[in-house]
């Protein structure tokens, strides 16, 4: 039998990737956070020099990529690429907008397929990003879309990068979620659209144990876990 899937989709800063990291920790379940592949690919396409266009270049980037995802003794998230710790440099507003740029080629996407899926591993898998339900894993049981407001989803943004990428600013966050949010919505592959049987839960104004709590009413209902 397959492993249970839950897929977790929506807009950057919409709170996916502290739901995803409650829930799989909760249930104890692997966790995938697929926006990191495509930031990964971004990264090293920086650090290698390549031009911003050169499609064949990051594909064969993302086919030969050498990553891996881990936890520090401390059990905080810890990101390698050929055994470097990148876990902070991927997080960069230059690594999300490249990696916004590059996801809109069906090659390099494709590429990457394989690998995100081999991460549906026993017990069961949460999995954060942007088509989830609805191409990595369309027959998932639960899938979530989860959004909240720009001007929230900015501020979230904000707070999670103050501190790390020292020169953000509110206005420029905003712009570039906008940015990144029509590139997302308008591209013709895999473009961001809650899957037709997609739960929506708009996280404007909800605590993490609010959403968490939501997804766990719905799991428990579908029988994924005991409520
Ligand atoms: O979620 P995160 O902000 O890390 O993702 C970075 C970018 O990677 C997104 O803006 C999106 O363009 C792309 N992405 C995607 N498909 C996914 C996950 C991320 O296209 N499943």
């Amino acid at each position: 039998m397959n492993p249970a899937v839950v897929t977790i989709d929506g807009p950057s800063g919409a709170g996916k990737g502290t739901i995803s990291r409650a829930l799989a920790g909760r249930l104890g379940w692997h966790l995938l956070d697929s926006g990191a592949l495509y930031r990964l690919v971004a990264f090293a396409g920086l650090q290698q020099g390549l031009a911003a266009d050169d499609r064949a270049g990051h594909t064969r980037l993302a086919q030969a990529l050498d990553s891996r995802f881990g936890a520090r003794a401390d059990g905080t998230e810890l990101i390698e690429l050929q055994g470097v710790d990148v876990t902070q440099g991927i997080r960069s507003e230059a690594s999300g907008m490249g990696a916004s740029r590059i996801a809109a080629w069906p090659e390099l996407r494709s590429a990457l397929l394989a690998r995100q899926q081999a991460f549906a591993q026993p017990p069961g898998l949460v999995a954060d990003g942007r088509d989830m339900g609805t191409v990595v894993f369309p027959t998932a049981p639960l899938k979530i879309f989860l959004m909240a407001t720009p001007e929230e989803r900015a501020l979230r943004r904000y707070k999670q990068l103050k501190g790390k990428d020292s020169g953000v600013s509110l206005a420029a966050l905003s712009r570039e979620i906008a940015a990144r949010d029509r590139r997302d919505a308008t591209r013709p592959v895999a473009p961001l659209v809650p899957a037709g049987d997609a739960v929506v839960i708009d996280s404007t104004g909800l605590s993490v144990a609010e959403v968490v709590e939501r997804v766990w009413r719905l799991g428990g209902e579908r029988g994924l876990w005991q409520k």
